[in-house]
Parts: structure tokens; sequence; C-alpha cells
């Protein structure tokens, strides 16, 4: 154990991490009115480590500090969390955490936030700052696709780990088990959407071309009854960008697309859109 406390969350520190998490909201997408469905904090506990920086004596209302989380492609390690709250950051907690997360060999990825602290700590662990990340909202049914197929899974799992950067079968698995996702394939390329009453969130999605990553994803829009906004995160060069700004979309935030050498030989930014919280 680090003198910071800093340890693997168990299934009881679960109210504090997302306490924090609350706290930089990060759990709006996440089943609002259904706090009992699982998140992407579930999902780094089962598929990747989730760290705590817990309560210390004295701390007013005994809540944690700050937590971290990766999930695991393959043997690529994506840094999916890393939050410190504000009255205890810029004291090495976060640091602290990064160290435990980041620990092992292999590939590292991540999305970073515009936090100059977040980015430094991220280049110290070899990761470079590599395209920006746009998050784009749009409606969620007004653009033409080509016809698409519900699909499974198992069935997309080989190609997305050829464009994320490797395997991640069971999260796949797991996602798709959530209300409201369902993955679609369209030629060489698959999406998952994620509906609610009011909101479709797209990714990850990909395809074995940047046209099929397009053509999934179009698709996959045009058959997703939700009638209120969409959401997607693109890397900057994914040609995406353009057919979706120029269909009036808007980028409401940025995060960096950080990788070291080696996981930037195995991600594909061109035909890859992630999860926002899976990667
Ligand atoms: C980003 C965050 C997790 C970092 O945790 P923290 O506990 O505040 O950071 P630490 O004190 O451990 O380390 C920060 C480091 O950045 C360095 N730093 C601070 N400002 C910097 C700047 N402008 N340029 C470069 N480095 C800087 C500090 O020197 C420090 O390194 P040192 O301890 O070796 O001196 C935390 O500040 C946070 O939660 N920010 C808001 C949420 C967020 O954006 N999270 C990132 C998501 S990707």
């Amino acid at each position: 154990m680090l003198e910071t406390g800093v340890r693997a969350a168990a299934e009881g520190d679960m109210p504090a991490v997302r306490g924090v998490a609350r706290r930089f909201g990060l759990l709006g997408g996440w089943g609002p009115g259904l706090p009992d469905l699982p998140d992407f904090l579930d999902a780094e506990r089962l598929f990747g480590t989730l760290l705590i920086a817990p309560a210390q004596p004295g701390d007013e209302g005994g809540q944690a500090r700050g937590f971290g989380g990766t999930l695991r492609r393959g043997g690529l390690t994506h840094l999916g969390d890393l939050f410190v709250l504000p009255a205890h950051q810029s004291s090495g907690l976060g640091r602290a955490l990064l160290a435990g997360l980041l620990a092992g060999d292999g590939p590292k990825a991540t999305f970073a936030s515009s936090d100059h602290r977040a980015l430094a700590l991220y280049v110290r662990h070899g990761l470079r700052p590599w395209c920006p990340l746009l998050y784009l909202t749009g409606p969620a049914t007004a653009l033409p696709g080509p016809p698409v197929r519900v699909t499974s899974p198992d069935e997309v799992a080989a190609l997305d780990a050829a464009v994320a950067g490797g395997d991640r079968g069971r999260t796949l698995a797991w996602y798709a088990a959530l209300p409201g996702v369902t993955a679609y394939a369209a030629g060489e390329g698959y999406a998952f959407v994620r509906a609610t009453a009011d909101q479709a969130l797209v990714g990850p999605a990909g395809g074995a071309a940047p046209r099929d990553c397009v053509n999934a994803v179009l698709g996959a829009l045009a058959v997703t009854a939700t009638p209120g906004t969409a959401k997607i995160a693109v890397p900057g060069t994914h040609p995406l960008v353009p057919v979706l700004l120029a269909a009036g979309w808007r980028i409401r935030d940025l995060d960096t697309l950080m990788a070291d050498d080696a996981a930037l030989a195995l991600i594909h930014p061109d035909r890859y859109v992630p999860h926002p919280d899976l990667g």
C-alpha cells in the first residue's frame, strides 16, 4: 500500500468512487433514473483496474479523495479515469494513482482532458498527444445511411480488436447486454449504439477501411429510433468529422487522444470511433 492509501477499489468502495465520479459529472450518460444499472466503473473493476484514494482521518464527510481506472484491450491498457477532488489536487495523489494504474508492461493510451497536470503526468509515462478527440452532438436521425443489420458483440470482436488495439470481447459482451445497447454491422464496419428515450450514444465503432466505419455509424444512426440528440466521440483525423459537421453537428467538448509508441502502432484513429468511457 502506498502512503497515500491508494488501493484497489472493493465492492464496498463503489459508493465512494461514484461520489467522486458524480462531482466531475461522469455518470450522466449511464442510466439516469436507473441508478442500479451497471456503469463503466463496474466495467473497470471487472475487466481492468479501479483504484481508490480513500478518505483520510479528518477528511470532511469521509468521502474518497480520488480514483482512477483502466480497461484492457488485449495487452493494451486504456486509462479511462483519473480524478482527484479539488481540495486534494496538486499534492501528488494523481501521480500516485497513475503509478499504480500504469505500472504494467504493454501499450498504453488515454483520452486526456485539458488539465495541464493530467497531460504532464501522462507524458511522463511515455504517452504523447496524438490528435484531438472531438465530442460531437447532433440530431439522431437526420442523416441518411446505408442499410445495417443487427449483429452480436462476438461477430465484431475481431474487427474491433484490429482497429482499437487489442481484444476486449468480454467488455463488448458486457456492454451489449445493457438496456438499449445494439450492435450493428454494415459491410466490413460495425457500430454500437446505446439508445435511451432522448439520447443515442454511438461507439465503439470501426471498420476495415475508414469508409466502412463511416457507413456503419451513419447506418446505425439512421435506424436508431431515438428522436433526440446523438453523441459520438470522434478522433479529429477521422473522415466522420467533416461529414457530421457539414450536417450541422456541434463540437461540445474536446480531449486529446494520447498513446505511447507501442499503442500508436496499434490504434487506427481514421477507422475507429471509441466509446467515450470504455475507449
Ligand atoms: C489531473 C489530476 C487527476 C492530477 O492529480 P493531482 O493530484 O492534482 O496531480 P499531482 O499533484 O499528483 O501531479 C501533478 C503534476 O503536474 C505538474 N504540473 C502542474 N501544473 C503543470 C503545468 N502547467 N505543466 C506541466 N506540469 C504541471 C506538477 O508539477 C505535478 O508534478 P510533481 O508532483 O512531480 O511536481 C487532478 O488535478 C484532477 O482531478 N483534475 C481535474 C479532473 C481531470 O481533468 N482529470 C484528468 C482526466 S484525463
